[in-house]
């Protein structure tokens, strides 16, 4: 009887979404029927809310081409009293009265700012992760916006390349449950929700893979190593039902993304069965022209849409040219109508039709923006962000009992200056919501000990010979000193490559100086990408990576000196050992002469004269105060069929003398494949909590599944044969055995 009622339930819930989903596509169809071509191709122009003259160098007068019926979507840089007009414009005087979406840019939070996303990946918390969007998809609705440019999933294996810090990292397996987890964050069950958006992966593809780390530079890769490395993030986005990607600005294959078909409707279509739209990146349609493949706009437009690009960002080009090329026979309608089709229908899932300022509400966005459970997660995101990279002698947590006087020094102690602690891509972030380390110690320590202060250098790193005599002269009268330096905010993000990927200015000269005092010192290391941290690092005790942790950026790091909180993130990201090991990333290939104990005493060696290959900190890397022990595996057995699974399980033991958290990591090694395999690959992972003196069991399941790649025949299928299996705490820290896959 449970069974019948189950089942009647679950069919009248499965008819519910078939409904929905046939109303909302016949309500589309009855729309599009209405619509006149030149109305259809306004849906698909999306515009610079405000900055409107920027519109590719053309003046645009918003509300005259809104009435007109021209424009679809607008970037919403303007205030909710501007947006509702905007939004009455559209609906009372167009002549359909469709209303306008609204995009940002929410990265990793709209108001309530969250540490930077490479940071966010560092702790391995896809819950927390997933809530921190929830929280900015809440704020953002509140103020009117309804279509997101995130989350962007580029995989990241170059530190040179500034926007490292808006993504999950160098791993694929990872980026993919990051990028699921953001996708749930932003778009919840339900798009008619008010609270949540459409989300935009981004940016489609392989933009991370810029050659030599510049900005917007060439992508040339092989299929193999894009669909094996570049495209799964945006796979998993995809079957998460993300309603929107955005295009990258660079060629694959010698073509701009915008205009790719391979990618766009080969693949992301075709193989994919992608429903949602795309959208070009800014301008990227024009790019089109300076990329030499297209002698004008209106060849940009044709090709753009001939591909598969459903909306222009701010380009203009689908506006001014879309109509003539249908009309002349150039450009089949049916693409026009397959694009208006897929926009229409998110303003109708988002409930804009009915209700067009559901979005535009003063009372909701008052008593959103910065609740106080939005700063506690921000906070509980930054203690979960920040890598203890070393801890001599056990320095951390500071121990109060014997340390009095505390020196905080560095051009970051006090700073909120130049995106300090937050970090680029901060939406509607303000500097002044930052509490500063300095702030964020004082109120921790200040009561029982003193804090003492000194700059040491000015923004940009540059640290003047005096400033570092005073730093000198403070450190002199402390216990311990903490070193506050690294990037500003806004050595990171978009069109911010560097080549020298150390500290920038002269800070070692000041971590030099403070060294010499001999005081157990703390560097505290705030960064938007890897940092080749090997000339400092000697000359510093313990060692936390804090990226750029948010604007409760003094809180956070206060707790883990404390040790209020016990650090337990994992770098996503390999930290280099030299700039001129990049691109580096762990899971490469092995190469016919791998520079390891079985090659010794043999020098022609797949490696350097002048530096080693390993990395200075491997991915998956990140101490804590307490220690684990992990046991040895065992296997549920030893060899498993295809459709079948094995077990592997391990015993971690929290062994040290703290409560912790750690990232039990598991990484699969196909032996001998038909193309030659990575040395590991992260397949799956745990994040769990132990008291001190507690031990658990972790147990992995590992199935055909987890074993399968791109073979030599491009299919993406699993060889039977031997597998080595590795759990442990990083990528190089780790409990071995081995398994087979049988035929
Ligand atoms: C970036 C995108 C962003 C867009 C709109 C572009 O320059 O590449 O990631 O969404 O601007 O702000």
């Amino acid at each position: 009887m449970k069974d019948i009622i189950t089942g009647l339930a679950l069919l009248f819930a499965t008819t519910t979404i078939l409904n929905a989903q046939t109303t909302t596509d016949a309500k589309v169809e009855a729309l599009l029927k209405k619509m006149t071509l030149e109305e259809k191709i306004g849906q698909l122009n999306h515009l610079k809310g405000e900055y409107s003259t920027d519109n590719y160098k053309q003046n645009v007068e918003l509300f005259s081409e809104i009435k007109a019926g021209h424009i679809g979507a607008l970037t919403a840089w303007a205030e909710l009293p501007k947006l509702t007009a905007w939004q009455k414009a559209a609906v009372d005087s167009s002549r359909l009265g469709i209303p306008l979406l609204y995009s940002a840019d929410i990265i990793h939070g709209y108001r309530t700012i969250f540490p930077i996303n490479l940071g966010q990946a560092a702790s391995f918390d896809l819950a927390a992760i997933e809530n921190s969007e929830r929280i900015a998809a809440k704020e953002a609705t509140s103020g009117g916006i309804t279509w997101n440019f995130a989350p962007m999933v580029d995989i990241t294996r170059d530190a040179r390349w500034g926007r490292c810090m808006e993504g999950s990292g160098e791993d694929t397996y990872y980026g993919s449950k990051v990028a699921e987890a953001r996708v749930r964050g932003f778009q919840g069950n339900d798009l008619s929700d008010e609270n949540t958006l459409i989300a935009t992966v981004k940016h489609f593809a392989a933009y991370g893979a810029a050659e030599t780390g510049k900005e917007y530079n060439r992508v040339d890769m092989s299929e193999r190593v894009l669909r094996e490395t570049y495209l799964p993030p945006f796979k998993a986005a995809v079957d998460a039902n993300v309603a929107s990607i955005m295009n990258a600005f660079n060629v694959v294959d010698g073509i701009p993304a915008s205009a790719n078909k391979f990618l766009l409707t080969d693949v992301l279509i075709n193989e994919w069965g992608f429903r949602g739209v795309t959208v070009s990146d800014a301008n990227s349609f024009h790019e089109l022209i300076p990329h030499g493949t297209a002698a004008n706009r209106k060849e940009a437009a044709e090709k753009c849409i001939k591909a598969g690009s459903h909306t222009d960002l701010w380009s203009m080009i689908y506006m001014q040219n879309l109509e003539q090329l249908v009309n002349e026979g150039t450009v089949n309608v049916a693409l026009v109508d397959e694009a208006v089709r897929r926009i229409l229908k998110f303003k109708f899932e988002l409930g804009l039709m009915d209700n067009p300022y559901k979005y535009l509400n003063q009372a909701r966005m008052d008593s959103t923006i910065m609740h106080p459970n939005h700063l506690k997660a921000a906070e509980d995101l930054a203690n979960k962000s920040i890598v203890l990279l070393k801890n001599e002698k056990q320095l951390l947590p500071i121990d109060t009992k014997k340390v009095k006087t505390i020196a905080l020094i560095g051009p970051l102690a006090d700073s909120r200056e130049n995106m300090d602690m937050i970090g680029e891509w901060t939406g509607w972030g303000k500097a002044d919501d930052v509490v500063t380390i300095r702030q964020g110690m004082e109120a921790r320590f200040g009561k029982k000990g003193k804090i003492l202060f000194a700059k040491g250098g000015e923004a940009w790193g540059k640290c003047t010979d005096e400033l570092i005599a005073e730093a000198v002269k403070v450190a002199q009268k402390a216990d311990l000193v903490v070193l506050a330096i690294g990037e500003h905010g806004s050595q990171s993000g978009e069109a911010h490559s560097r080549a020298d990927i150390s500290l920038p200015g002269n800070q070692e000269d000041l971590v030099k100086a403070i060294s010499k005092e001999g005081k157990p010192t703390v560097g505290l290391i705030f960064n938007g990408r890897p940092l080749v941290l090997t000339e400092v690092e000697p000359m510093l005790d313990a060692i936390l990576l804090c990226w750029q942790p948010g604007i409760t950026a003094g809180n956070a790091v206060a707790n883990v000196l404390s040790g209020d909180f016990n650090p337990c993130a994992k770098l996503p990201i390999t930290m280099p050992y030299h700039a001129g090991q990049v691109p580096i990333y762990y899971n490469h290939l092995n190469s016919g002469r791998p520079k390891d104990t079985t090659n010794i005493g043999l020098r022609w060696v797949n490696g350097y004269m002048d530096i080693p290959n390993e990395p200075l900190y491997e991915f998956g890397f990140g101490l804590s105060y307490t220690t684990f022990d992990y046991s040895p595996i065992t296997l549920s057995k030893s060899s498993f069929s295809r459709g079948d699974s094995i077990i592997a399980s391990l015993k971690v033991i929290n062994s040290g003398a703290y409560d912790g958290a750690e990232v039990v990591q598991l990484y699969i090694h196909d032996i001998a494949a038909s193309v030659s395999r990575p040395i590991k690959e992260l397949k799956n992972f745990q994040r769990i909590e132990l008291k001190k003196g507690e031990s658990k069991m972790v147990s992995f399941k590992i199935s055909e599944d987890d074993l399968k790649y791109w073979n030599s025949q491009m299919k993406f299928e699993a060889d039977a044969g031997a597998f080595q299996l590795m759990i442990g705490s990083s990528s190089d820290i780790y409990k071995q055995t081995n398994f087979e896959l049988k035929n």
